[in-house]
Order: structure tokens, then C-alpha cells, then sequence
């Protein structure tokens, strides 16, 4: 019997089990209440209130801008939405970095005024100190590698991660400690598929991949990337489920066009 339709809430153990059993994980970011509760319901594993927010919800060009509040905000609102998920929340950029007291008050504001189930923040060795302060604290990390968009101004571009030996090497490192210090999963972000395989075989807690290929242990995506709302963004790993924003400009078109006829409402539409 598979694990993910036998469990009535998935927790980060049964991720842990998963893995063990060679199941892989489903996650989607989810921001809202509404589209929550349809990714609940359609069995998804893993929510994530990612900080993706900030482009796809709020119209920034990049994660930086969006705040502690907002993404709380954002998470209580998918939390109210979910029976079954387990709801993983992004520390915004700026709410972390400076140290790791900062970084737990951070963590336990989302844990406290959204419900959510565990926190995600970006980066490697140098974060290890936050991660080991949050976890003391009861609260479950995962960790993101690789491409980390939050550091966008560092890359310079969103090009592939890791491709260069050196930053294969630190990027390998990086997963251990933070495997070591007691996160839960890590989202390997846009680095070749040979790397994210070594990786998902060194350590013993998930990889979810995002643009990592296949050999990991489950896959994440923009949900308004997957069901084609965004409409400018399309690297190589997008798979398009849907093509949204043809129907929904469509279905408004439609409306347009009968409130101007008078076409609606129509008798059975009025009281
Ligand atoms: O914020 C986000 O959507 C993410 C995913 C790309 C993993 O971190």
C-alpha cells in the first residue's frame, strides 16, 4: 500500500518514509485560500507558501521585496485551506541573514500566526547556525540550494547552477550539513540532473527538485507556471499542465460581451 494515499495529513516523517520506500513526493507552491483548497483536495503532499509570492501574487520582478507580514499573510490563508498537505512557508529574504536570533524570531512569528507546519529558508553552511537555532525551537526547516533566487543580485542571472566543479563541490557539502543539522528536505533548485542524483543518493532526508532532473526524491513548480497563468516565464523544466490564462481571459470575454448585449443577466438570473 502506497504511503501518500493511506495518510490523512502528511508530517515531515512521512516525507522521511517516503523516500525510504522509493515514493516520490508531489509539492506546489499555493498562496491562497482558494487555489489551496484545490490542491488539497487533488492529494498534493507538500504546499509550499513560497516567496515566489512576490512575482506570481504581488507583481515584483524578484522574491526580495516581499515581506515577513505578507508571506504570513499568504500562509495563514492556505492553512485555513488544508486538511491533508503538509504546509511548508518561506523566511523572506531580510528576515534571516542576520543572525540566527533573528532568524528564529522570524520562524516562530509564521509558526505562531499562520499554523503552518514547518519554515524554508535558502542557502547552505553559512545558515546551518539559524537552521540548528530554529530547530531547537520545535520547528521543522527545509533547506534550498542551487539556484536561490533570493541571492539573484549575487548570480547576476538565472542561469544553471553548479555546473563548474568548484560550485558542484560546495553545493554537496552544503546538503550535508544541512542533512547533518536536522533539516527535513532540501529543494535543489536548477542544477544538473547528474549532480541532483549524487546529491538524493549521499543524504538521508528528501530532495525535491525544481529543474533537477529526475533521480531526485519529488518535484516542485510555480503553481501559476504549471497551469499556465504566467505567460512570459519559460525555461526548459516548465511543463505547462494547462493553458489558464487563455480560458480564463476567454470566460471574462464571454462576460464582457453579454453585459454589453444585455445577454446577462437573464430571467432566471434575476429575483
Ligand atoms: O518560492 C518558491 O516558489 C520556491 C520554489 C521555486 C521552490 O522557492
Amino acid at each position: 500500500m502506497s504511503l501518500h494515499s493511506n495518510v490523512r495529513r502528511v508530517t515531515t516523517h512521512v516525507l522521511l518514509a517516503m523516500k525510504l520506500k522509493g515514493e516520490k513526493i508531489a509539492m506546489l507552491t499555493g498562496y491562497d485560500y482558494s487555489f489551496a483548497r484545490l490542491l488539497d483536495q487533488a492529494g498534493i503532499d507538500v504546499i509550499l507558501v513560497g516567496d515566489s509570492a512576490s512575482n506570481v501574487m504581488a507583481g515584483y520582478e524578484t522574491t526580495l521585496p516581499i515581506t515577513l507580514d505578507n508571506m504570513i499573510y499568504h500562509a495563514a490563508s492556505v492553512v485555513r485551506a488544508t486538511s491533508r498537505a503538509l504546509v511548508v512557508v518561506d523566511l523572506p529574504f531580510g528576515t534571516y541573514q542576520g543572525n540566527s536570533m533573528e532568524a528564529l524570531a522570524s520562524a516562530i512569528r509564521i509558526m505562531k500566526e499562520t499554523g503552518a507546519s514547518a519554515i524554508k529558508l535558502e542557502g547552505g553552511k553559512e545558515i546551518v547556525e539559524s537552521v540548528e537555532r530554529i530547530l531547537s525551537a520545535g520547528i521543522p526547516v527545509m533547506g534550498h540550494l542551487g539556484l536561490t533566487p533570493q541571492s539573484i543580485h549575487k548570480f547576476g542571472t538565472y542561469v544553471v547552477r553548479a555546473t563548474d566543479k568548484e560550485e558542484a563541490q560546495k553545493l554537496k557539502d552544503d546538503a550535508l550539513a544541512l542533512a547533518k543539522a536536522g533539516c527535513f528536505g532540501i529543494v535543489l533548485e536548477k542544477i544538473p540532473a547528474k549532480l541532483a542524483g549524487e546529491v538524493t543518493r549521499e543524504i538521508s532526508i528528501p530532495t525535491i527538485g525544481i529543474g533537477a532532473g529526475s533521480e531526485v526524491d519529488g518535484q516542485v513548480l510555480v503553481l501559476h507556471d504549471m497551469l499556465g497563468i504566467t505567460q512570459e516565464f519559460s525555461p526548459r523544466f516548465l511543463r505547462r499542465y494547462h493553458n489558464l490564462q487563455m480560458e480564463v481571459k476567454g470566460a471574462v470575454q464571454n462576460y464582457i460581451e453579454d453585459v454589453r448585449s444585455q445577454n446577462f443577466p437573464n430571467e432566471k438570473e434575476q429575483y
